[in-house]
């Protein structure tokens, strides 16, 4: 039993103020991991690509421009209203993802999720189908909330005491609830978790970035306050990258069977 309707209906409700909210490759999220995603990317041309909760469309955009053919997958059929009333070139499908990829499962040499895993309440089946249907040599690379620090409170005992944020609970699988776009559900799952169900899907870590927050979208660094150096130096975002591997070479197998 998962919560996905109420939250596609929670997303369906947010799609205009979401889509005009984030305006693309300048929200202050994208720019914090998109030198980690492109990297991770790296060339796409002639690929084929997954944007996965891809929303309003706009990064499945950029890869399209960049050359890859690219397949956006998402629950909100408001959200898709957008993308493709701006984006027709693309192939964007609506489908609840606590239910895994939409059969026959296509296969892909490179799935990106940008802000979407926290979203989404139950992760197994779709973390197996993301990589049952990448191809040899593919790359999953997704960005979250982070998990130790989003959404904790920030304690500021300035200027004699210290300014930490507050964790409590992070083991904890929680659902908590965002203000942001009129609300919608956050599942807050450790990073082991994380770590722990890709590789038993088959899939290994390859990078792992915990940009600094950004304090403001135009602040340059050189004027920021103590306060926003400080706000740096705890990240609220995480982003992984995984490509599918083989748990042990067979020969070692052998050797150790
Ligand atoms: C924070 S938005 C990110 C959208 C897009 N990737 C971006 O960066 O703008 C989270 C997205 O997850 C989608 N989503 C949430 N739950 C879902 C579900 N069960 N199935 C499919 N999509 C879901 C929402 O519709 C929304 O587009």
């Amino acid at each position: 039993m998962t919560n996905s309707a109420e939250d596609l209906r929670l997303w369906d409700a947010a799609a205009s103020a979401y889509a005009g909210h984030v305006d693309g490759p300048a929200d202050t999220f994208y720019r914090r991991v998109s030198g980690f995603l492109w990297d991770r990317l790296g060339v796409v041309q002639g690929l084929d690509v997954l944007d996965l909760g891809c929303g309003h469309g706009w990064l499945a955009e950029e890869m399209r421009r960049a050359g890859a053919r690219v397949a956006g997958i998402d629950g909100s059929a408001a959200l898709l209203a957008e993308a493709r009333s701006h984006y027709p070139a693309i192939d964007f499908e609506q489908y609840d993802l606590t239910r895994g990829l939409p059969r026959p499962l296509r296969q892909y040499d490179r799935i990106v999720a940008h802000m979407v895993l926290m979203d989404i309440p139950t992760l197994d089946r779709l973390l197996a189908d993301v990589a049952a249907a990448l191809r040899p040599g593919g790359v999953f690379v997704f960005s979250i909330l982070h998990p130790a620090f989003f959404s904790r409170a920030i304690v500021d005992e300035a200027p004699d005491g210290e300014r930490y944020r507050k964790v409590t609970g992070y083991l904890e699988h929680e659902t908590r609830w965002i203000e942001s776009f009129g609300g919608h559900h956050h599942y807050h799952r450790p990073l082991s978790w994380y770590v722990e169900r890709l590789v038993r899907c088959g899939l290994a870590i390859t990078g792992l970035h915990e940009p600094p927050a950004l304090p403001g979208a135009d602040i340059p660094e050189t004027h920021w306050t103590d306060y926003q150096k400080w706000f740096s130096t705890i990240p609220t975002m995480l982003a992984l990258s995984a490509s599918p591997f083989e748990p042990f070479p067979s020969p070692l197998r052998r050797t150790l069977g």
